[in-house]
């Protein structure tokens, strides 16, 4: 099938490398030209395993193409992706501009029969404002071409995001039209063979569940690190807590491990978007606005713990650093909770030195030169002359550290750990203090 994808951002590029492996004819747009003649080249601007090469085979067998050009885009496929962005507006609200662009430069050019699929993730009615936009614009033109608005949100993982589109769990599809359900039956068969994973509804439906899948996945969270919070003061283990209530598998294991807040491009924004739909329509979520505050106290977690460890004077002090992305196996640092150690522990005076196996560039980006951050290349080196140890992410490069080198090499034994990696008594084997979450020796623990 011809398909067309706009935005080639993290979703635009895995849905359009993906649908074009199993033989889709697939052109995708960007505005940005730099990044299309990066493309052209095989360069891919993220880094997302296992993405790298399947956009160059494809490319290379002719199936997935970039053009900066709108009218060639809309020309070309029957399906017209939506993916690009929709960052949050000053309110919370999805900014739906780049969105809206994209469906009226298709009103303008298109000359046939289009579906057009919501793919970026875009608030309940959004579906309704893009048909608007393409019918004003055909009807600007004096054409009465037939075309489709349907939604169908992206569960990808970063990290995972190949593997999540070629195995879904679930394709939501939402559309009012039988002719655009026989396209995105036909555009899904080859993901969709060993068992129906496709499932239909009504559009607003479609838009809201995408919300709803973020935002119990991010109250499940919030939710076990209050309990981590509280098994701190109450002098209880919150990884004893969640293996406990884990195997009820009503509660199932995914998704509640506790650490030092979520973040990523998806759930801070999705939970915020949420919230302020529901206040748009009169309708105050309490459990939404809960879920965000959690988590932002629980991104300042760690400072609160290297600052009461310092005696709240941490000038001069340097902290070693190991993880900088939101989370493993991407570079992606947006909303990451290691942004807020570092610009808390700058404030407050301390020097940082980093590691990220892949987040390092991406960091130089985001904070250029400065004085107080050392980028360092390996995580043996980020401990050199540092008093201690912070962990943020849980890569598998620091699993098995050499805790006896660790303890040698830090000023002071002492290691934060905001993901819950290690047994508490393997650190206080080779004499190392451990502050986890939620558990182990800490500050707030009742005697
Ligand atoms: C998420 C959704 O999982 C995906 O379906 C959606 O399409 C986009 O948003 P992603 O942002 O890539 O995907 O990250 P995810 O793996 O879900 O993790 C999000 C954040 O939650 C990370 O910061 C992670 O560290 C944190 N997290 C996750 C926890 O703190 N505890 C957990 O138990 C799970």
């Amino acid at each position: 099938m011809k398909i067309s994808i706009f935005g080639t951002g993290y979703v635009g590029l895995v849905t359009g490398a993906c649908l074009a492996d199993t033989g889709h004819d697939v052109l995708c747009m960007d505005v940005d030209q730099g990044k299309i003649e990066r493309l052209r080249n095989g360069q891919i601007p993220i880094y997302e395993p296992g993405l790298e090469p399947i956009v160059k085979h494809n490319a290379e067998a002719g199936r997935l193409k970039f053009t900066t050009d709108t009218a060639e885009a809309v020309a070309h496929g029957v399906l017209q992706f939506i993916a690009v962005g929709t960052p949050p507006d000053e309110d919370g609200s999805a900014d739906l501009q780049y969105v809206l662009a994209v469906a009226k430069a298709i009103g303008q050019h298109m000359e046939d029969y289009k579906v057009v699929v919501d793919k970026s993730t875009v608030p309940v009615g959004t579906a309704d404002k893009v048909r608007d936009v393409v019918r004003a614009q055909l009807d600007h033109r004096g054409l009465e071409l037939e075309f489709d608005v349907v939604s169908n949100p992206e569960f990808l993982k970063e990290g995972a995001a190949v593997n999540d589109f070629m195995k879904p769990d679930r394709i939501i599809v939402g559309t009012n039209s039988d002719r655009a359900e026989e396209v995105l039956r036909e555009v899904y068969y080859p993901f969709n063979r060993s068992h129906d994973r496709m499932i239909f509804m009504d559009i607003r439906s479609a838009e809201l569940t995408k919300y709803a899948a973020n935002a119990m996945l991010a109250t499940k969270i919030s939710f076990m690190n209050e309990v981590s919070n509280l098994a701190e003061r109450l002098g209880a283990d919150v990884e004893a807590v969640r293996r406990g209530i884990g195997s009820d598998p009503r509660i199932g294991y995914h998704f509640i491990y506790p650490g030092c807040g979520y973040g990523g491009s998806c759930f801070p924004k999705d939970v915020q978007a949420l919230a302020r739909t529901a206040y748009d329509c009169g309708y105050e979520s309490k459990l939404l606005n809960a879920v965000e505050a959690v988590n932002y106290a629980q991104k300042h977690v760690l400072f609160d713990k290297v600052s009461h460890y310092f005696q709240d004077d941490l000038a001069n002090k340097t902290v070693a650093l190991w993880g900088l992305s939101f989370k493993p196996n991407t570079d992606d640092m947006r909303e990451a909770p290691a942004r807020t150690l570092m610009e808390s522990l700058w404030a407050a005076g301390a020097k940082v030195q980093a590691f990220d196996p892949e987040a390092m560039e991406e960091t130089q980006r985001i904070y250029g030169d400065r004085d107080d951050l050392q980028l360092c290349g390996t995580k043996e080196q980020a401990l050199r002359g540092a008093d201690v140890l912070v962990i943020c992410t849980e890569w598998k490069e620091f699993r098995s550290p050499d805790f006896a080198a660790i303890a040698r090499a830090l000023k002071e034994p002492v290691v934060f750990d905001g993901r819950n990696m290690y047994e508490p008594q393997m650190l206080d084997r080779h004499g190392l203090l451990y502050y986890a979450i939620g558990r182990g020796r800490n500050q707030f623990q009742v005697d």
